[in-house]
Parts: C-alpha cells; sequence; structure tokens
C-alpha cells in the first residue's frame, strides 16, 4: 500500500479533482430520484400543480371558500384577489384563457409573497373541505348553511395531507376556469425532465471526465512502475537474477503490474465513490423511517455473503499468481526448446508437464471464478427482493397516506444505491488483497539491493594500458555449496595475449565473468593498473573492457545496431571491427548490407556468424583489454587464422592486453602465454612448448586434438 501512495504522491492534485469530481457526481445522481418522486406526485397525482392557493377561483367557487372563514380571514383573502368578468381574456400561468364565467385573480404581489400576508395557511383548511365537500357529492352552491361539523368529521385524521388534498382541489378549480388542466401537467413535468435531464447531463460529464483523469492516472504510474523494474532488473547482477526466475520477472513487469493499474483506477473511481455516495444515501434513506429496515435486512445478506467469499476464495489469489509465473516458465522454456523437443520426439513428455500445471490452475481458476460468480446472482437476488419488499411494505403506507408512490420510488432508488455501495466497499475488500497480492511481488523486485556495487570513494583507473593481475582468487556461485575456483593467480601484461585452456567446466567462462564484475571475487583480488577492480567505477571499468561472451548473444535490430550498440562510433572503427571479426562477407553477403535485419535472439544468422558479429561488437571500440570467451570454436580453422592474425596486428598497434579462451590447440599456440585449467585450479602456465614438456593436462589436450607430426 506504501508503494502504491509513494507512486500516487506526484498525482496529489489529481487525485483532489478526482475526489471533488466523485463528490459532484454523487450529488447529481442522488438528486435525480427526488426529482423523479416530484414528477410522479405532484406532477402525475397533483397534475402538476406546486401551489396551495389557487392562481384563479371562478366567483361562485370563491363564495364556498369564503363560507369557511371568519371575518377577519375573509377580508383578508378578499384582498389578494381581484374580481374579473366573464368574457374577458387573461393569462394565468403562461396559459391564455378566455374567462367563461366571473373569476377573482390572485394578485402579482401574492405570487412572490413578501410583506404581503401568507395565505396559506388561511386558506388549506377551507379548500380542503370545498374538496371533501365534491368528493361526498354535496353540492354546497345550493346550501346556505355550510355542513362544517360534518366535513371536520370527514377531515379528521387526514391532516397530514391537507396540503395535497388542497392541490387537487385547485387543479378541479382551474378546470372551472377555464385553464387546460392537461397543459399545466404537461408543462410541469416537461420542465422537471429537463431539469433532470440537464443534471443527468452533468452527472455523465463529471463522470467521464473523472474516469478518464483515473484512467490516465494509473496508466501512468503503471509505465513508470514498468520502468523502474526495467531499471532495476538492468542493474541485477547475476547472482540477484538467480532469486527471481526470468518467467517471474516477466510476469511481474506484465501481469502483476497491470493487476496493480487495475487496483489504482479502482481506488480512485471506486474506493471514492462508495463511500461518499453510500453515507449521502444513507442520509436520504433516513427520511423515511417506516422502510429503512429493509436495508439493514439486504445488508445482512450481503455481508453473509460476502464472508463465505472471504473464507474460500481470497486464499486462492496467491496460489493463482504462482501457478501464472510456473506456466510462462513451462511455455517459455517450451518455445525456446521448441526444436530440441521435437527432434527427441519429446513432445509428449512437455505436453504432460504442461498439461499438470494447467489443469492445476484451471481448478483453481474455475473454484475461484465460480465463488466470486455465485456472487452476482446473490446480489441480483438481494436486489430484486428488496425491491419487492419495499413494494410490499410502502404499499401499506401508502394506504394510510403516510408515503407517496413518488417517495416510495425515490426511497427504492436510494435503497439500492445504499446496497450497491456497501456491495462495492465490501468487494474492495477482497479485490484489494488481490492485487497486493501483486503490488509485494513488486514490491520484491524494486527492493532487492544489488551485490555488486560502486563504492562509496571510487578511484579513477588511469588512462593507458595497465596490468591486469589476478591474486590467489578464489570464487564459489552465489547460494553454490563449493568454490568453482581456487587460488588463481596470473597477470596479463599490455600488449600480452593469455589464453585459457582446459576441460568444460573447469571455470575459465567464470575467470572471465570475474574481470569486468559480473561476479565479485569470494578470495583474494583482481587488479587492473593496481587497482582493485571493486574500488573503481562499474562505468569505467566496463569501459575499458571488450568482451565477447561465450554465448553469442544478439538483439532484434539490424547488424549495425548490434555491433554499435548505442555507443558512439566513428565509421572507420565500425569498418575495422567488422575486417578484424572476419564480418565483410556477412554484411556482402545481405542485400541491404549492415542494415541487414536481426531477429529476436539472432534467430536468423549462423551460430558463427553470430559469434563473428558478437566479435566486432567487442572490438568496435578501442579498449585496454579485451576478452574472447571461447568464441573461436564455431569458426572454422580458416577463418579463425584470419581473425586472429587480424587482431595481432591490432594489439601490436594499440598494445591492449588480450584474453582468450579456446578448445582448440591451433587457436592459442602462439599466445604469449598459455594457462591451463583443470577443475578450477591452475595446472601450467607457459609457451606452448614448454607446457606440451612440462603439463600432462596440456598434453593430453593437445595429442587428442594435433597430429604428431604438427606437435614436433
Ligand atoms: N551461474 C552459475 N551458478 C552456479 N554454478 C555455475 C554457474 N555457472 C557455472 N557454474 C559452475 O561453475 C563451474 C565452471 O563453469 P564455467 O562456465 O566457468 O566452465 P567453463 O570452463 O567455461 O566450461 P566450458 O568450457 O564448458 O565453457 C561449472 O562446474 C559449473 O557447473
Ligand atoms: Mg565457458
Amino acid at each position: 500500500m506504501k508503494l502504491i501512495l509513494k507512486y500516487l504522491k506526484p498525482y496529489a492534485l489529481i487525485v483532489l479533482a478526482i475526489v471533488a469530481l466523485t463528490f459532484i457526481q454523487v450529488q447529481t445522481e442522488l438528486t435525480l430520484p427526488d426529482y423523479m418522486s416530484r414528477i410522479v406526485t405532484e406532477g402525475i397525482q397533483y397534475g402538476g400543480i406546486t401551489e396551495e392557493v389557487p392562481l384563479a377561483v371562478t366567483a361562485k367557487d370563491m363564495d364556498i371558500i369564503l363560507g369557511f372563514m371568519n371575518e377577519n380571514d375573509r377580508n383578508t383573502v378578499l384582498a389578494a384577489y381581484y374580481p374579473v368578468t366573464k368574457g374577458t381574456k387573461g393569462k394565468i400561468d403562461k396559459q391564455e384563457v378566455v374567462f367563461q364565467e366571473d373569476v377573482y385573480l390572485l394578485s402579482q404581489d401574492y405570487l412572490f409573497p413578501a410583506d404581503v400576508p401568507d395565505l396559506t395557511e388561511i386558506m388549506r383548511k377551507p379548500l380542503v373541505y370545498a374538496y371533501l365537500a365534491e368528493q361526498n357529492g354535496m353540492d354546497l352552491s345550493k346550501e346556505t348553511d355550510l355542513p362544517i361539523g360534518e366535513l371536520e368529521e370527514k377531515a379528521k385524521g387526514l391532516e397530514d395531507n391537507f396540503g395535497s388534498m388542497a392541490k387537487l382541489y385547485n387543479s378541479a378549480l382551474y378546470a372551472r376556469v377555464g385553464l387546460s388542466t392537461q397543459k399545466i401537467q404537461s408543462s410541469y413535468i416537461l420542465s422537471s425532465g429537463m431539469i433532470m435531464l440537464g443534471i443527468a447531463a452533468i452527472g455523465v460529464a463529471v463522470q467521464m471526465l473523472s474516469t478518464y483523469l483515473s484512467a490516465r492516472t494509473s496508466a501512468k504510474i503503471a509505465a513508470q512502475m514498468r520502468r523502474d523494474i526495467f531499471e532495476k532488473v538492468e542493474s541485477f547482477s547475476s547472482s540477484e537474477f538467480s532469486r527471481f526466475s526470468t518467467s517471474s520477472l516477466i510476469t511481474r513487469s506484465g501481469n502483476d503490474i497491470t493487476k496493480v493499474q487495475q487496483l489504482i483506477q479502482l481506488m480512485l473511481r471506486m474506493m471514492l465513490m462508495s463511500p461518499i455516495m453510500g453515507i449521502t444515501a444513507v442520509i436520504k434513506v433516513t427520511r423515511y423511517p417506516g422502510i429503512s429496515w429493509l436495508l439493514i435486512v439486504a445488508i445482512g445478506v450481503i455481508v453473509c455473503a460476502m464472508i463465505v467469499l472471504a473464507v474460500f476464495a481470497v486464499p486462492k489469489f496467491e496460489v493463482i499468481q504462482k501457478l501464472t509465473d510456473r506456466i510462462n516458465a513451462i511455455m517459455r522454456e517450451f518455445l525456446d526448446g521448441i526444436l530440441v523437443i521435437r527432434a527427441f520426439n519429446a513432445q509428449k513428455r512437455e505436453e504432460q508437464k504442461f498439461d499438470e500445471i494447467n489443469s492445476e490452475f484451471r481448478r483453481t481458476d474455475r473454484f475461484v471464478s465460480m465463488v466470486m460468480n455465485i456472487m452476482g446472482p446473490v446480489m441480483t437476488l438481494v436486489m430484486n427482493g428488496l425491491t419487492v419488499a419495499i413494494t410490499w411494505f410502502s404499499a401499506r403506507l401508502i394506504d394510510i397516506d403516510a408515503m407517496t408512490i413518488g417517495e416510495m420510488m425515490a426511497f427504492s432508488q436510494y435503497a439500492i444505491h445504499v446496497v450497491m455501495s456497501f456491495m462495492f466497499v465490501t468487494v474492495m475488500f477482497f479485490m484489494i488483497p488481490r492485487s497486493l497480492v501483486s503490488v509485494r511481488r513488486i514490491k520484491e523486485v524494486l527492493d532487492t539491493k544489488n551485490t555488486i556495487l560502486d563504492p562509496e570513494n571510487v578511484k579513477t583507473l588511469p588512462a593507458e594500458n595497465g596490468t591486469l593481475e589476478f591474486e590467489h582468487v578464489g570464487f564459489r556461485y552465489p547460494g553454490a555449496e563449493e568454490s568453482v575456483l581456487e587460488d588463481i593467480s596470473f597477470t596479463a601484461r599490455p600488449g600480452e595475449t593469455v589464453a585459457f585452456i582446459g576441460s568444460t567446466g573447469s571455470g575459465k567462462s567464470t575467470i572471465m565473468k570475474l574481470i569486468p564484475r559480473l561476479f565479485d571475487v569470494s578470495k583474494g583480488k583482481i587488479s587492473y593498473c593496481g587497482l582493485d577492480v571493486r574500488e573503481v567505477a562499474q562505468e569505467q571499468l566496463h569501459d575499458k573492457i571488450g568482451f565477447a561472451s561465450q554465448k553469442a548473444i544478439l538483439f532484434s535490430g539490424d547488424i549495425l545496431s548490434n555491433i554499435v550498440f548505442g555507443r558512439d562510433i566513428p565509421e572507420e572503427d565500425l569498418q575495422r571491427a567488422v575486417r578484424i571479426s572476419q564480418s565483410e562477407n556477412i554484411v556482402s553477403e545481405k542485400e541491404e548490407g549492415l542494415h541487414a535485419p536481426i531477429t529476436q535472439g539472432g534467430t536468423n544468422v549462423s551460430g558463427g556468424q553470430k559469434q563473428r558479429l558478437s566479435i566486432a561488437r567487442a572490438l568496435a571500440q578501442d579498449k585496454n583489454i579485451y576478452i574472447f570467451d571461447d568464441c573461436f570454436s564455431a569458426l572454422d580453422y580458416e577463418t579463425d587464422k584470419k581473425l586472429r592474425s587480424a587482431l595481432n596486428e591490432l594489439i601490436q598497434k594499440t598494445k591492449a592486453t588480450v584474453l582468450i579462451v579456446a578448445q582448440r590447440i591451433a587457436t592459442i599456440r602462439n599466445a604469449d602465454k598459455i594457462i591451463v585449467l583443470d577443475d578450477g585450479k591452475i595446472v601450467g602456465e607457459g609457451k606452448h612448448e614448454d607446457l606440451l614438456k612440462n603439463c600432462k593436462v596440456y598434453q593430453q589436450i593437445a595429442y587428442s586434438q594435433l597430429s604428431k607430426e604438427e606437435l614436433a
């Protein structure tokens, strides 16, 4: 988690913006049910009438209404209205009408009440009484004495609904004035609808913006992480590599980073959204105390389902990630070795290996998906059950007029929001550990300490050539039980060619790897120009060494890019490297010359060609030491010979030190010094002729390769 926060830090402002946007989005989403509730209640039930005080009343109706008032109120009301005679044109609430009867219109001052008395309280009861009388089929216009007692009786217990009854009655009053109630209603619904649309549009815009921001942020962070891993791995020495397998590193920088990216996006969207949404929705829901308890039941069901999930599925997440690693490993090995596998008809064996792991993966994955998939139906069930329950219980409340249909609809929407947010919060509790597995795997790589480091105070190597010296060097591979080198001491002076020979596994490559510090010695020391190689900066050390490894490695690109390898190399040096390494015919054979493409891993050139190109790479820059680890082995004798004599010329000129590892006596017989290795120890040192006389191991090698005449 700390790691994620560290990466999120530079984006603090954007995160803040996302929080603000989320807030706006929640507000817009949660005001919509209110509007819908109003459309249903006021728009549909009350015919779009929002005012309790009628804007226009026929004279006849006014008489009845006034009949329910005392002297005082009557005067107040009469002061608020002005009479208009039949046949006049007028405009009420944007509607043009020709009055069919004498009417009273509410004067403008009362439309936006300021200093005028509030008529609502005064008129409410009279309007309700008139409404109830009409509902009960009484014709009050004929009565001289209004049946107040009887109406009071009927109105008992309905006090909460007086407001809505007044509005309903207004609709009837307006119809009699000559207004089209249809128009009032549709204009109300239309205008509310437009507002809803507007709010929804804002919501959508805000949501799009915050989704975009969070997607962009998480993608950027993922890119940064990938970059950091890449850089870290680049700095790994061989011992760090042995801690992580190649395939694991690939999974970590691919699959795991994608998981983390998803997590960040989830955090920026859902983790912010759900609590804000949930809390706001809960506040809205508490306005309906009658049925809020339903929510608690629904949440209870969800919690139970989540606990089941937690117990069964979560522990499997890490297993899945490990299995992904192994599948990748097997797949990689299979692809690398596909030719050998075919040649040995070993497909069955490989298939079996793959099947085993694949079916284990399948079983685990299926189990996890199954448990996760149960959540979907459970959620649907809970949601639908909740909707039914809300309708059921609200129906009773609506029956006793404690709730309107619109309110019921709004409540069920809020309820769904509450349940959804709650669900998201819990889902996140499971998602997070799953992604944290990936975070931890990434962290492992990033936190790996390099074992081969530059010293704090680096010493500077002199520019001129110096002597390379091994003093009693011993070496053991990290994690290995036995030393592979023991007590190795030799010197290699400027202009000298030192050759190494010995059976396979005798430690020749290991010695070569110690010089550029691909590994550090376990015992003794290696020095160049009198300085321990561990005392100088690795970059400077590497700058002095031209290295051609035993396994020639080419990179995708072209011949030129493989030789130049990102360095600044003048044209003549390049040509010289191509000439000495005998790569001229490789280049001239190709139509595109130096720009001939090289595929990944150099699969489109032969083994010998690969070796020559990697030798060219080592020779392209003037170096003080050249190391050729058994890279003449795939060359034919003729090429080998030409290469060596060209190399000799170069060394005569530059006085560089050359170290050659070889299997063939012919390659090294002219070397200034030959070192014979056996089982990690030096068993002979000297010139070809001396060794032939007094070194047994060398003799054996020589006899197996050269004819008696050649040896003589
Ligand atoms: N990365 C490694 N980790 C552990 N042991 C290693 C590693 N590389 C080599 N070895 C061991 O070190 C010993 C010497 O290996 P090295 O590669 O130096 O031999 P070599 O003389 O170059 O052989 P060849 O002629 O086959 O190239 C071998 O026994 C080998 O098993
Ligand atoms: Mg070797």
